[in-house]
């Protein structure tokens, strides 16, 4: 589509494949993947007490992978999000929240997705290097659990089978306890 130039803001109406994998794969690995609230007063939600000060969260991870909302819900499909295919429920889909505290950059970073994705799509193709995994691990965001270490490939029309110009390393993260004292409370409360 772009020829080998630069994607453009211009394209962005046009590039409704890549904002499919860019939505689905917000659905299937949401970076914020729980929403937390602090009850400013004593409530009960379908008939759960709720104290004062409580807190309550809401795993958009779980959302996402509900199969009451989606079909075959851990497959990724883009022809979900595909033009004229049913829209998921309002709060079937929460990668930037929804209503008072929705993300205000959330069409921000779908643009940037897109253009970035567009950008290095047309030009590289990546692949997960041999006994890399894919495990997830829900911290502050989810991320992968052991970094990601990816082969590139450069596209190429007249040699096809060329082989990986690169071999990105995935950072290898220390325990999340030695790095950063926010992740070892979160750690410990988490465990
Ligand atoms: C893929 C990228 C992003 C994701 C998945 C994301 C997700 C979210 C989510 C789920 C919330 C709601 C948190 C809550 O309700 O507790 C949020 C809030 C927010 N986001 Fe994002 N965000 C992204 C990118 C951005 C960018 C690029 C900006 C700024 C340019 C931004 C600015 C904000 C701000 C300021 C809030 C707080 C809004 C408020 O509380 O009123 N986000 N984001």
């Amino acid at each position: 589509m772009l020829g080998g130039r630069p994607p453009t803001v211009n394209d962005l109406p046009k590039s409704t494949y890549t904002a499919q994998v860019i939505k689905e794969s917000l659905r299937l690995y949401p970076p914020v993947w729980r929403l937390a609230r602090q009850a400013k007063e004593a409530t009960d939600i379908l008939g759960y007490a709720i104290e004062k000060n409580a807190y309550v969260f809401l795993t958009i991870h779980v959302i996402h992978r509900d199969p009451n909302r989606y079909h075959h819900a851990d497959a990724l499909d883009p022809e979900r999000f595909a033009p004229g295919c049913p829209k998921p429920g309002r709060f079937a889909y929460l990668p930037f929240s929804r209503r008072k505290r929705q993300c205000i950059g959330d069409r921000f970073a779908e643009m940037e997705m897109i253009l970035v994705i567009a950008t290095l799509a047309q030009t590289y193709e990546v692949s997960l290097s041999p006994g890399q995994t894919s495990v997830t691990q829900p911290s502050v965001t989810l991320r992968p659990r052991d970094g990601m270490s990816m082969k590139i490939h450069r596209r190429s029309l007249d040699h096809p089978d060329e082989p990986a110009i690169e071999t990105i390393e995935g950072a290898r993260r220390e325990p999340l306890a030695q790095t950063c004292p926010m992740h070892r409370h979160i750690g410990q409360a988490e465990e």
